[in-house]
């Protein structure tokens, strides 16, 4: 089978709890909510829908539960144009949980229950190994387990098959891991405690981008949130802005870049080309509430982009 532009994405499948209300819970206090939904999200499957349905040849590794929602969530991925194949049922497991809280200004908190994406482990891997040989590219985020998405990036790149890390949640990783990635799409937080560079403006960001560099990684995306996104190849570094839109939550926005990026350069987009179209996705996003419910689809992409006159 020919690597052409197929894509494997591995990462985390979630039910999402999402509770709005006007600021969060300190400690000890309750608060009521206004408006309570369950939405399909995980980092992974996040990415793979968006992947999905911008337009990518895609298949999804990732673990559910042997629950009424982990075959929802099954059907659901298949309805976005996802090879859910690789997708395991993992016996006596539930899908995985997000209890999610959104506050007044759209920001949020979020606790997981990893459940059947525990199971996502090294062997599982090695038994769809073949899905990442076959791919043209890997996504991975690091809501599975750090030995696993370890063990899938050394199967990436004994295969040519180029490796595009976004490590989040944030957590401190390896030299060794760091070296097989080819893309690392890291936000503020994330790229400091990979670095120890705090990120509060361009040259920082050109700073972490360079200690990335140093690690073996080629480009460097360092999401900036309303300020778009620092892109560093070779250590060659620039801004590139994103579109302003009334934000709703901004929950899978980030997910929503990931995906509709690699889609992007997938098709032989040239990156900062990829890097806009990824801007317009995630833009979308923003303006709706949840997760993948957020996540837009081709056409709407491409009508956003029109109507900014790109
Ligand atoms: O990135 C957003 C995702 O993080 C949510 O869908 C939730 O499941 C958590 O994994």
């Amino acid at each position: 089978m020919s690597k052409s532009a197929k894509l494997a994405v591995l990462g985390s499948i979630n039910a999402d709890h999402i509770l709005n209300l006007t600021h969060f819970p300190r400690p000890g206090e309750t608060v009521i909510g206004k408006q309570y939904q369950i939405a399909f999200g995980g980092k992974g499957a996040n990415q793979a829908v968006a992947a999905g349905r911008a337009g990518a040849s895609i298949a999804f590794i990732a673990c559910v539960g042997d629950d009424d929602t982990g075959e929802r969530i099954r059907q659901q991925l298949m309805q976005d144009r996802i090879d859910t194949s690789p997708v395991e049922t993992v016996p006596g497991a539930t899908t995985g949980v997000a209890m999610i809280f959104v506050n007044a200004d759209g920001e949020n908190s979020i606790g997981i229950s990893a459940g059947a994406n525990a199971a996502l482990t090294p062997a599982c891997v090695v038994r769809h190994q073949q899905v990442i040989a076959e791919a043209s590219a890997l996504l991975m985020q690091l809501e599975s387990p750090l030995e696993s998405v370890l063990a899938a990036a050394k199967i990436a790149h004994q295969h040519q098959t180029q490796v595009i890390l976004n490590p989040a949640p944030a957590t401190q990783l390896s030299d060794e891991l760091l070296a097989l990635v080819d893309i690392i799409t890291p936000n503020e937080t994330e790229a400091e405690i990979l670095t120890g560079i705090a990120v509060n403006n361009d040259e920082d960001a050109a700073r972490a981008a360079r200690a990335l560099h140093a690690k073996g990684i080629d480009t460097v995306l360092i999401t900036l949130g309303s300020r778009g996104v620092w892109l560093s190849e070779q250590g060659q570094g620039q801004r590139i802005a994103g579109f302003r839109v009334e934000a709703v939550d901004t929950i899978a926005a980030g997910d929503t870049f990931n995906g509709a990026f690699i889609t992007a350069r997938l098709e032989g987009k040239p990156v900062v080309d990829a890097v806009r179209f990824a801007h317009a996705a995630a833009a979308i996003a923003v303006t709706r509430p949840g997760a993948q419910p957020s996540v837009p689809w081709r056409a709407e992409i491409d009508a956003f982009l029109q109507q900014q006159g790109e």
